[in-house]
């Protein structure tokens, strides 16, 4: 297995399609939804410095199978989502939903999937799932979320979770007011080792945290200069243009990579941004290729975030954040595959690190079926955390385009 798939390509090679029978609406023996007993036992991080208790999202038999839809049938979708969840063994994708007849068509053969819909509402009326994947455009992911929550069901919404602060905070209300969840798979923040770190930050092991340099490189300077993404050439659809590389369509860099270094950084760390400085150099086509910035969080402490585009391929994406505290600093470098405390009175740490690969696409979808089949799991990148990382992303786009800081709203 190559350690240097990106966040935008999977670890693990594309299992054969599954072909669950067409008529799989009726194959689960499916308890209610309505009614069950949900906790949202998750503390918001200025209510607890605690570790986070596992979710238990619904009361249900492990032994059930979750139903699970999906919207936006594009690259990532077909790559990941619907075969991961496929071969979860606690859940099925039972129907799908785009706006293109042809990708539903194509997908819905592939995988063996009969319940296609053009209408995300008709879908939602009609399937009785228990999980939504959001999968569409990053433009495109704030409307799906909401209608899924509203209608019942966690809710995974892909990075970044929404392209305004406006549209981040109304996710994550209709979270709340819905008694569910959203999960943002940002697969780094669903690591054991990212665990340790956070346990390290929140138990005081580092002190009071004052600075944090969150560093994020990947090999795709084709994908974001509006080019065929190398790697993709045999997928079934191919990430195109008009999602990552159109400035009009929050193309870019900072909402394309540095989403998942963010979540990374804001989970573990606590902090929350309070304003953005940014300054970002382009792709042919006008989206970010690099960002610098710099930031200031609510508690004062300073912040550096940098990402770069043009890594070459044969060495795959790295992810470096150093999180500085009074007593000491953590330290996570997934070139070099290590997480570190190093504290000032020499009792360091360092994680255990099983032999994973730096990036595991597969991951958060499958915790997400976990949790849409009632199984405890551990949110490692909730609403919460995605509306904060979508706020700071676009006060660093607002900066770039203005040549000043930026609140984050
Ligand atoms: N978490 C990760 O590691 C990871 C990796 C890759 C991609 N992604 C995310 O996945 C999302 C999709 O990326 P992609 O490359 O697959 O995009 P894509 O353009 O290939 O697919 C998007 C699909 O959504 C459909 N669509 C657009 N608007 C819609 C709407 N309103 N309702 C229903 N369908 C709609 C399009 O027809 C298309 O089929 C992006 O937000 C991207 O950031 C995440």
């Amino acid at each position: 297995m190559p350690r240097f798939w990106t966040p935008c390509a999977p670890a693990t090679p594309r299992p054969p399609p599954a072909r669950p029978p067409p008529t799989c609406r009726t194959s689960t023996a499916r308890p209610s939804r309505r009614g069950a007993s949900h906790d949202r036992p998750v503390p918001r991080r200025a209510q607890a410095r605690a570790r986070r208790p596992p979710i238990h999202p619904a009361r249900r038999s492990s032994a059930m199978t979750a139903r699970i839809g999906i919207v936006g049938i594009g690259w990532w979708a077909t790559f990941n989502h619907i075969p991961v969840i496929a071969s979860s063994g606690v859940a099925e994708v039972v129907a799908l939903c785009d706006l293109d007849d042809d990708r539903l068509k194509v997908a819905g053969e592939e995988f063996g999937i009969a319940a296609r819909y053009t209408d995300l509402a008709a879908m939602l009326a009609a399937e009785a799932l228990d999980g939504l994947v959001v999968s569409t455009p990053h433009v495109a992911h704030t409307a799906p979320a909401i209608a899924g929550l509203e209608a019942g069901c966690h809710v995974l919404v892909e990075k970044p979770m929404a392209t305004s602060a406006a549209d981040g905070r109304a996710i994550a209300a209709a979270a709340a007011k819905a008694g569910r969840e959203v999960l943002v798979p940002t697969g780094l923040n669903f690591e054991d080792y990212t665990a340790t770190a956070r346990r390290w930050v929140e138990e005081g092991r580092i002190g009071e945290v004052r600075h944090v340099v969150c560093q994020m490189g990947s090999p795709l300077h084709d994908l974001f200069a509006g080019e065929p993404m190398e790697e993709t050439a045999d997928h079934l659809f191919r990430p195109p243009p008009s999602t990552w590389a159109d400035p009009a369509r929050a193309g870019g860099y900072a909402w394309g990579q540095m989403s998942h270094s963010l979540a990374w950084m804001i989970h573990v760390s606590g902090l929350r941004l309070r304003s953005v400085y940014c300054a970002a150099g382009q792709s042919k086509t006008g989206v970010d290729f690099y960002d610098a910035a710099t930031a200031r969080a609510t508690n004062g402490a300073t912040v550096v975030l940098s990402g770069a585009s043009t890594v070459p391929k044969h060495k795959g994406m790295h992810t470096d954040v150093r999180i500085f505290g009074t007593e000491g600093v953590v330290v996570f470098d997934n070139e070099r595959m290590r997480v570190e405390l190093w504290r000032m009175d020499g009792q360091d740490e360092a994680a255990t690190i099983a032999d994973r690969p730096v990036y595991d696409g597969g991951l958060p979808t499958r915790v997400f079926a976990r949790l849409c089949a009632g199984e405890p799991v551990t949110n490692a990148s909730d609403a919460e955390c995605g509306a904060e990382v979508t706020a700071a992303i676009h006060a660093l786009y607002r900066s770039a385009a203005s040549g000043q800081p930026e609140e984050v709203e």
